[in-house]
């Protein structure tokens, strides 16, 4: 019964005490649905230095004991979260209170004061931005991309998707996680980028990047960007322990100062 039907109900019928009850527990839970939540403690210095012990015991293990993450797991660097476009003190205690499905982050069965501590944390080693300076220069960042990197990547319109799109990157990474990104590849594979060689009876040697997979199949986007599923029972082989297909870029393929170009260029793109 929507709450709509219960008050048309109350202007009709003789006012029961439970239909009112009712439609007051309705328009209770849709009105803190939809209300954007501010940080009740946001005024509260102590509250920052309590949410630090907290994120020691609980968070770092995953997003470092700076919050700058771990890109070995791919958690993210939690400094930087604060640009991206939309992101609001709601959304990160969302986040930490519900985890992000499809991912390790966790949800959190926390008391509301303690998430709250935890966003108050959050919020004082936020690097707004402005702080990571971008001293390339994004015109030449710009013919270096599409020479380089769009074969496999977009960052707005166009561009390949072998790889992730790059385009919010530096608001998710820090410049030097995403330099070590592009000088070793293998160190660090993306989730949803993971490399693997199969071969059938009528397909041997595919590589690509593995995009679902059940029991009994797997679908994987092969080295030409075409989407092609397998059967796992008609595989004769699998590898999965291999590199990354993003090749590695070293300094005599491109400069430290062309690399800070892209960057640039990157970042002028959110
Ligand atoms: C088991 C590892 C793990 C633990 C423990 C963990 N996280 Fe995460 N967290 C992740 C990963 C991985 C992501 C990225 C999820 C995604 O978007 O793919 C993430 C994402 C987040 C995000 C969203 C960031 C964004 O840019 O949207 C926030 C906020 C966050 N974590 C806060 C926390 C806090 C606070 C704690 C401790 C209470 C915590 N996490 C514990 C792994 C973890
Ligand atoms: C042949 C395809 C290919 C080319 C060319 C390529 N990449 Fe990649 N890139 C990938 C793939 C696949 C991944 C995901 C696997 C991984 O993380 O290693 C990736 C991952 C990345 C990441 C990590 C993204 C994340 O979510 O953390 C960065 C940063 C990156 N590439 C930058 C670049 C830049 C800059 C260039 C050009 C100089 C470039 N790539 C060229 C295929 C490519």
């Amino acid at each position: 019964m929507t709450t709509k039907s219960i008050f048309y109900q109350c202007r009709i019928a003789p006012l029961k005490p439970f239909v009112l009850f009712a439609a007051f527990a309705a328009f209770l839970i849709a009105s803190t649905a939809s209300a954007q939540q501010t940080n009740p403690l946001a005024s509260d210095p102590r509250a920052a230095q309590a949410g630090g012990v907290i994120f020691r015991g609980q968070c770092a293990t995953c997003h470092g004991a700076d919050a700058k993450g771990l890109s070995s797991i791919d958690a993210p660097d939690l400094t930087l979260m604060w640009t991206q476009p939309g992101m609001s003190e709601d959304r990160v205690f969302t986040r930490i209170q519900a985890g992000v499905p499809g991912s390790i982050m966790p949800p959190h069965n926390y008391p509301d004061t303690e998430i709250w501590m935890l966003v108050s944390y959050l919020r004082s080693v936020a690097v707004t931005g402005s702080i990571e300076e971008f001293t390339g220069d994004e015109n030449s960042g710009a013919r270096l991309f599409t020479a380089h990197c769009s074969e496999c990547h977009r960052a707005g319109i166009s561009g390949g998707s072998l790889g992730p799109n790059l385009e919010l990157i530096t608001l998710r990474r820090s410049q030097a996680a995403l330099r070590s990104s592009v000088r070793e590849p293998s160190s660090s594979i993306s989730r949803g980028y993971k490399p693997i060689i199969l071969s059938t009876s009528s397909a041997p040697n595919v590589s690509g990047i593995i995009k679902g997979e059940d029991a009994f199949s797997i679908q994987i986007l092969d080295s030409n960007q075409r989407l092609r599923g397998f059967v796992k029972s008609d595989l004769l082989s699998q590898d999965r322990d291999i590199d990354s297909l993003m090749p590695a870029f070293t300094e005599e393929q491109l400069s430290d100062s062309q690399l800070d170009d892209i960057l640039s260029y990157l970042h002028q793109q959110r």
